[in-house]
């Protein structure tokens, strides 16, 4: 069968530094602010990976054209009320779940309907969250049990909302922030911390937002309607990319990562203070500010004393994407680790929480799952000699890559199904591994 891999080998020492592809929620961002300013953007390192490509596509089929030149990707808008619906149309999503979400609130203001698709998993999401707000803009969805294909026709009488945003999703929150740009009078949004990358964009875009930051919430306001003008912007690294090296380095022996121009927002940094709260001593390195966003070089070795974690779930939202792989580390920590409230983690490209509660007891560490939370307790001297086969039922990219980087520390004979996951989110991921001396066939 191809589209599986086999490792039989852990990696040997390495002292290397790499650069990982652009960050996957700043590239969706970038295309779809780009599709609506006045004029042509520029968008460099814009990661090609399947959830971007699909954002380019649909753009596309709205009436927006794009180009690929030699570094950058050049991206022709023409405003805010600069999509044409003329008749019904259809775009799909794939897998991307921020995508299918942040269009939505871009097409309130749609003259005919667009209907949009997804892949297995994304058709599996909850549309909810999205479609319930977006409605009270005054605009008309349609989802058969709250799933995709979710149908939306916009309206020019718009009005705007105040939305109280619980659940910590950054995609429901820049959702209804992107809708705003088109609606007359102010939008309210209340939401609980998630990341802030649409805020951040708004204010390098001059775009009228006010955010104020409260313990757990933040009070956002935007005045609307505001067309912005075209920008050109260079996508720092992905930070989730980027954990799956770092934690690589930190369980392997004796050896060493540098990752250059790495995003690190704080919004995104979860996983940094997680493991470093479990001893694993990552630095960050030449600091800046690029167009709001802080970037950093990341540092970091390989730790026999890592130590289990209390996780506070004021970290949850900021390394949401990060946490199956915190886990694997947390299989090697000496003493137990708790992570609580994790819900969400159900609710993203697959069940994430019960395929990592089954995982870890695949490979014989003990855990205690209570609804949301999962307790793990660690095995510094973890140690594996026999066959493995992950059936990634949902084709999920980070439960594959999880799953590399296991095999690849902790040792056994390893099928890994599924290898074209990584498409969605780092096409390079396995290119990347061989460079450092992964054995993989
Ligand atoms: C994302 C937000 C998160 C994250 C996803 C990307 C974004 O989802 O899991 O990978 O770019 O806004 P939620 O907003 O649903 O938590």
């Amino acid at each position: 069968m191809t589209n599986q891999i086999k490792i039989n080998k852990i990696i040997n020492s390495f002292d290397k530094e790499i650069e990982v592809s652009g960050d996957k929620s700043l590239s969706i961002r970038c295309v779809l602010m780009a599709s609506q300013a006045i004029g042509t953007s520029k968008i460099y390192n814009l990661l090609e990976s399947e959830d971007v490509i699909n954002s380019l596509k649909s753009i596309k089929k709205l009436g927006i054209k794009f180009k690929k030149k030699k570094n950058y990707y050049q991206i022709e808008g023409y405003g805010i009320n600069g999509y044409t619906t003329k008749k019904k149309i259809k775009i799909d999503a794939g897998n991307s779940g921020t995508f299918a979400r942040l269009i939505l609130g871009l097409l309130v203001n749609s003259e005919n309907e667009v209907k949009i698709v997804g892949d297995k998993s994304l058709s599996k999401r909850d549309f909810k969250r999205i479609t319930e707000p977006l409605k009270r803009f005054g605009v008309n969805i349609i989802s058969k049990n709250n799933r995709m294909p979710v149908k939306i026709t916009g309206t020019k009488y718009l009005r705007p909302i105040k939305y109280y945003e619980k659940l910590g999703s950054a995609q429901c929150k820049s959702s209804v922030i992107l809708a705003a740009i088109k609606t007359p009078g102010k939008t309210i949004i209340i939401a609980k911390k998630s990341r802030d990358h649409t805020e951040l964009l708004f204010k390098y875009l001059k775009i009228p937002i006010t955010i104020l930051k409260k313990k757990e919430y933040d009070f956002i306001t935007v005045s609307g309607p505001c067309n912005f003008s075209a920008f050109n912007y260079k996508v720092p690294g992905d930070i989730s990319s980027s954990s799956f090296f770092l934690v690589l380095a930190i369980l392997s022996t004796k050896s060493k990562i540098l990752i250059k121009n790495v995003n690190i927002n704080n919004s995104r940094t979860g996983i940094i203070k997680i493991l470093n709260k479990m001893n694993a001593k990552i630095i960050l390195k030449n600091k800046k500010i690029y167009k709001g966003e802080l970037i950093a070089d990341i540092t970091v070795a390989s730790k026999k004393n890592l130590k289990g974690i209390i996780c506070p779930s004021s970290l949850n939202s900021s390394a949401i994407d990060e946490f199956l792989i915190i886990f694997i580390v947390a299989a090697k920590a000496k003493g137990v680790s708790i992570f609580r409230n994790l819900g969400e983690l159900n609710k993203k490209e697959s069940p994430r929480l019960d395929i990592a509660t089954n995982f870890l007891k695949m490979i014989g560490i003990k855990v205690k799952r209570e609804k949301n939370n999962i307790k793990i307790f660690g095995n510094p001297n973890l140690k594996l000699n026999e066959n493995y086969v992950i059936k990634n039922f949902r084709k999920d990219h980070r439960i594959f890559m999880m799953s590399c980087i296991a095999a690849l520390t902790f040792g056994g004979m390893w099928t890994i199904h599924d290898s074209d996951s990584v498409n969605s989110s780092f096409p390079n991921f396995l290119s990347e591994l061989k460079k450092l001396g992964a054995k993989i066939s």
